[in-house]
């Protein structure tokens, strides 16, 4: 949820801290600030709102001067998001500033315990408690210090810490919450996403849960939970800093919804072989595949979203019965998971705490545990038995939209190549799909083409209304589904999706003139019970505006207003009709003047349960 980082080095931190938060901003932005050490004292600069406050508050970075430090950008927990709730928090004696990303779930007990010894508190956080802790632990080893006062602590955290007598080191630690080294010629760094440090290095290592990094001017030193130095490889960064930057688009979500087809390509293409699907990544053979009687597909937001889209794929090609499951729901539900069982974890950060405690609950039941991630060395891709990595390169907008079409394509992917190693396709079919996938790419570009000028107009007419509905069957309610979260989460429009046939059960009574029905209408077999369902809504008033191709001249004929998109394979279509949905929320979102890339109250990655 929050974003640290850390430097040290011969030049000044304060302008790094600065650009790595302004690139790590999508994880949280109620509030910024940076600690720097400074000719032996520590100075703090933290500020209320967006970065650009702190820029301005330090004079672009010009201020605190100083060669190592520590920042933090957030999404409040504790304590409204405030100049005094904000991060970092400074210890009482003022030796030790600290920025945090994660919950610590014991504050509580040890703010009493160290309040009952005379420390005063300043903040309403956790983060604060660990400041002191270490304080309290403290005896003239900065390590020791940090090590023994973490020991105490419980919950999900990375933290980064300074201390007044040890100029040239940053220290970070890492429990169930992302943490990244990087090497430099002369100044090293820590942070909790790539994006931050990519302008500096490629080279980096991915803590583990328990690590902790002493980081210097002269090198990094990683020990394990007891203080062991341990020897970890080093990883290349495989993509540029122009990917994670806007390249001229005015959103990111608008570049990223742009990039899709690429993204898509990157995606497909290196995993087909002469006319074959290649897995290299994993080794679900097909004794293994043969042992699985269930698939459970377990998720969060979009990504669970997509895992409702994938499951028509799987099933209709493999015929193992796929359950569908809020990964915030799972481990609460007795889950009947056993050795026999596939878990695909869908995720495209790979951090989502509740998806975490999904895999990690499906590990212990025994379940075969297949990820699908974005993020190279994220802590879920690390923790699956298998891992198909979306490479579609880093994702900045709040709302995801490429990590969501690649997620889908490796669910289509995976659908065809069970159903091969099973047995359940034929070798003329198993070609003709395997073309229906790869001709993905393609028929993406095609829908960004044919919506790009219309849905701006779309958008014009339908943002100022307070509701929307977003209704189709199977594979178009999946749809539906990611349709009008996109919606809501960035224009802030109330959208609903339902099953088309499932309305008249009770939800048609919201009905009134006026009120718009998304109704998509991709999947080739069930047009004719949709369109029923568009004229029940229209009888009652409804606006309706259809998603369809130019063949369907039914529907066209009864909607309102039309987005069209290519005629597509029913089981892969979910992967181009949403994208018209992605284009309109976007428009609306823009109408609306909302803060498209950060829309209020999320974050990119929910680390917190
Ligand atoms: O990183 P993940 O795929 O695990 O994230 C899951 C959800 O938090 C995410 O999809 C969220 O719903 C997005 N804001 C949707 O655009």
């Amino acid at each position: 949820m929050c974003g640290i980082i850390g430097f040290t080095g011969s030049q000044n931190a304060a302008p790094i801290l600065l650009d790595g938060l302004s690139r790590m901003e999508y994880r949280g932005y109620d509030s910024a600030g940076i600690a720097v050490l400074n000719r032996g004292a520590i100075e703090v600069e933290k500020a209320q709102g967006r970065l650009t406050n702190l820029l301005e508050k330090t004079d672009n970075g010009k201020r605190p001067q100083g060669f190592a430090g520590i920042g933090h950008t957030r999404w409040a927990t504790h304590g409204a998001p405030n100049d005094i709730n904000s991060h970092p928090h400074v210890s009482g004696d003022g030796r030790f500033a600290i920025v945090h990303n994660g919950i610590i779930e014991n504050y509580a007990a040890i703010k009493e315990e160290l309040t009952a010894k005379g420390h005063v508190f300043v903040s309403e956080t956790d983060t604060e408690v660990a400041a002191h802790l270490i304080e309290e632990c403290y005896t003239g080893d900065f390590k020791a210090a940090v090590m023994k006062a973490v020991s105490r602590l419980e919950g999900a955290y990375a933290f980064g810490i300074i201390c007044s007598d040890f100029p040239g080191t940053v220290f970070a630690v890492r429990q169930a919450a992302p943490l990244i080294v990087g090497l430099g010629f002369g100044e090293n760094y820590f942070a909790s996403d790539v994006t931050a440090l990519v302008s500096y290095t490629k080279n980096v290592i991915y803590l583990d849960d328990g690590e902790f990094a002493e980081v210097r001017t002269d090198g990094v030193t990683i020990y394990d939970s007891i203080g062991r130095p341990v020897e970890k490889p080093v990883s290349k960064i495989a993509w540029s800093i122009e990917a994670a930057e806007k390249g001229g688009y005015e959103h990111f979500m608008l570049k990223e919804i742009v990039e899709q087809p690429a993204a898509v390509k990157e995606a497909i293409a290196p995993r087909i072989k002469g006319g074959e699907i290649v897995l290299d990544d994993f080794d679900l053979t097909e004794e293994k595949l043969r042992n699985i009687n269930k698939i459970v597909i377990t998720a969060c937001g979009s990504a669970y979203h997509a895992g409702c889209c994938g499951r028509y794929a799987i099933e209709k090609l493999t015929r193992i019965p796929v359950e569908v499951k809020l990964a915030s729901e799972f481990r609460y539900e007795d889950p009947i998971v056993d050795e026999h069982t596939l878990m695909i974890i869908v995720s495209q950060s790979g951090e989502t705490a509740d998806t975490k405690a999904a895999l990690e609950e499906g590990k212990r039941l025994g379940a075969e545990i297949l990820a699908i991630v974005n993020v190279v060395g994220s802590s879920i891709a690390r923790l699956a038995d298998h891992v198909l990595y979306e490479w579609a390169g880093p994702e900045i907008a709040v709302a995801t939209t490429k990590g969501f079409t690649t997620q889908l394509v490796l669910l289509y992917l995976f659908a065809l190549y069970a159903a091969k190693k099973l047995d359940r396709v034929d070798d003329f079919e198993y070609a003709r799909l395997l073309g229906e996938i790869c001709s993905l790419p393609k028929r993406i570009q095609n829908a960004i083409d044919l919506n790009m000028v219309s849905i701006p107009r779309l958008a014009e007419k339908y943002h100022d209304r307070g509701s929307m509905f977003f209704i189709g069957r199977n594979t178009d309610y999946a749809v539906a589904l990611e349709g009008s979260l996109k919606m809501k989460e960035i224009s802030y429009i109330h959208a609903e999706a339902y099953a088309a046939g499932e309305l008249k059960h009770g939800t048609i009574a919201l009905i009134e003139e006026g009120t718009p029905v998304v109704a998509v209408c991709c999947n080739e077999d069930l047009l004719e019970k949709t369109a029923s369902n568009i004229l029940e809504v229209k009888a009652r008033g409804a606006e309706v505006l259809a998603l369809s191709f130019r063949e369907n001249r039914d529907i066209i004929a009864h909607a309102d207003d039309v987005m069209f998109v290519p005629k597509t394979e029913t089981f892969f279509s979910e992967a181009v009709a949403v994208i018209p949905l992605q284009l309109l929320a976007y428009y609306v979102a823009k109408a609306n003047g909302c803060d498209i890339d950060k829309p209020r109250n999320l974050a990119k990655s929910v680390t917190v349960e």
